[in-house]
């Protein structure tokens, strides 16, 4: 079609102009799946047929969809005021969201940086690493040290230490980084909770540490448990193991906390839910229930005093964002935050979590199961691979789940779940038991 018309009479269904991300393009347009309207546990597509949301979004509609009180927040804070910079100015929400956000945190946690994405707040994250390193005279620590299969978003910083070689392939990678081996062990098949076997990979630091010398190493970032690249619990004590080896080094410890924050695993926090506590947590997602984007680094009180109390007088990060702290986004973030503590929605997951759990195990011994992991609100379900096609069998369920009403995440060969946290004990059996029969019909 002509440019010019295209711009001024688009037909309603041109697929062609939106280039989608982390998507097979071609293979979406010649068969597009959309979605409309959403409400509580609920998407409908334009034909108004019911999606149940097994996966809250993208991980990230934590208390359900469309819900009013952030609504009228967002909607009221876009008529008193659109934007106000925070460069050397501010807004009063954006005090507000951080204050709650810091008290929602561990409590040696306790100043907020907003970014608005979980790949800004990764890479946040990794930048006050070095930074707060420099501050404290210890100016040789540049190395960063990720994990294999680890996912922490797109940014040049977040790539390098990710484990996923496809998103660094076509763009290479930062330079002084390292990775510990992932904690995914055969041995731990269908464990239920935490696996029982790999606390010692954590050791792999020490060796990191012995390779390269602490001395050259700035923080560790890892995703407490693991999500986009198959929900990968981690084994009993490999957290308390990796804090351990990070302090007696002065290496500082990072939580990717993206999907594990606000409530995934029954605490506000992976940090809260599994009694360790790292240095600084990136976060986003269900900060603001997805309704508005924001993401945020929340750092320990030292990290902070290192570069902000002890720094010299002027700016003392040269980092920032436009939209960091956005009236909108602050706004949606306020109207959550006390969502959650209103409806004790962590709490609420923690209960449900059994039920859950037991829900996602009843697969085993479905075909093509060979392995069920499960922990709070999450679950993967991983799946043999067709000869020659990895991937092909997921992204059939996929397929067959959402045309019968079901929305599945798929990751390679693994079916993940992670519900709205308001999803209700009936909602959780639907989800799995539709998953099991079309596992039956599945080739
Ligand atoms: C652990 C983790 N870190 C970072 C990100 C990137 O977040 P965003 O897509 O908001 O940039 C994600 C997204 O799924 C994630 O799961």
């Amino acid at each position: 079609m002509d440019k010019a018309v295209a711009l001024t009479d688009p037909a309603p269904n041109a697929l062609d102009a939106f280039w989608m991300p982390f998507t097979a393009n071609k293979a979406f347009k010649a068969h597009p799946r959309l979605l409309a309207r959403a409400e509580g546990m609920f998407y409908w597509t334009p034909e108004g047929a019911p999606i149940l949301d097994g996966t809250a979004g993208l991980w990230c509609v934590n208390a359900g969809h469309g819900r009013a009180e952030i609504t009228a927040a967002i909607q009221a804070q876009a008529a008193t005021m659109d934007f106000a910079p925070v460069f050397n100015l501010a807004h009063p929400l954006a005090f507000t969201a951080a204050s709650k956000l810091a008290l929602m945190f561990p409590a040696t946690l306790d100043h907020v940086f907003f970014t608005n994405s979980g790949s800004e707040a990764v890479d946040t994250a990794l930048k006050i690493a070095l930074a707060y390193q420099k501050a404290i005279g210890q100016g040789t620590r540049t190395r960063l040290i990720g994990r294999e299969r680890g996912y922490h978003g797109v940014g040049f910083g977040g790539i390098s230490v990710g484990g996923i070689v496809n998103n660094r392939r076509a763009f290479g990678s930062l330079g002084g980084v390292d990775h510990l081996r992932h904690t995914h062990l055969p041995d731990n098949a269908f464990s239920i909770g935490q696996p029982a076997h790999g606390a010692d990979l954590a050791d792999d630091l020490e060796r990191m540490v012995a390779l390269h010398g602490a001395e050259t190493i700035a923080a560790v970032i890892v995703e407490p448990l693991a999500g986009s690249t198959g929900v990968l619990v981690p084994p009993q004590g490999y957290l308390q193991r990796l804090r351990e080896i990070a302090t007696r080094h002065g290496i500082l410890l990072i939580f990717d906390e993206v999907i594990t924050a606000f409530g995934r695993l029954g605490a506000a926090t992976a940090a809260d839910h599994f009694g360790v506590t790292p240095d600084l947590i990136a976060c986003a997602k269900g900060l603001t229930n997805a309704a508005v984007p924001m993401g945020a680094v929340v750092a320990a009180s030292h990290v902070h005093a290192a570069i902000v109390d002890d720094g010299p007088a002027g700016i003392e990060l040269f980092h920032g964002y436009t939209y960091s702290a956005h009236p909108l986004a602050a706004a949606a973030a306020v109207a959550t935050l006390d969502l959650y503590v209103a409806e004790g929605l962590f709490a609420r997951a923690a209960s449900l979590a059994p039920h859950f759990a037991a829900a996602a195990h009843s697969l085993r011994g479905k075909p093509h199961v060979v392995d069920i992991r499960s922990l709070g609100l999450v679950a993967g379900i991983e799946l043999a691979s067709r000869d020659g096609a990895p991937g092909a069998r997921a992204t059939e369920l996929f397929h067959r789940a959402f045309d019968t009403g079901l929305l599945v995440r798929v990751t390679g060969d693994i079916v993940a779940l992670s519900p709205p946290l308001i999803v209700s004990e009936a909602q959780i059996d639907e989800i799995f038991g539709r998953i099991g029969e079309i596992l039956e019909q599945l080739t």
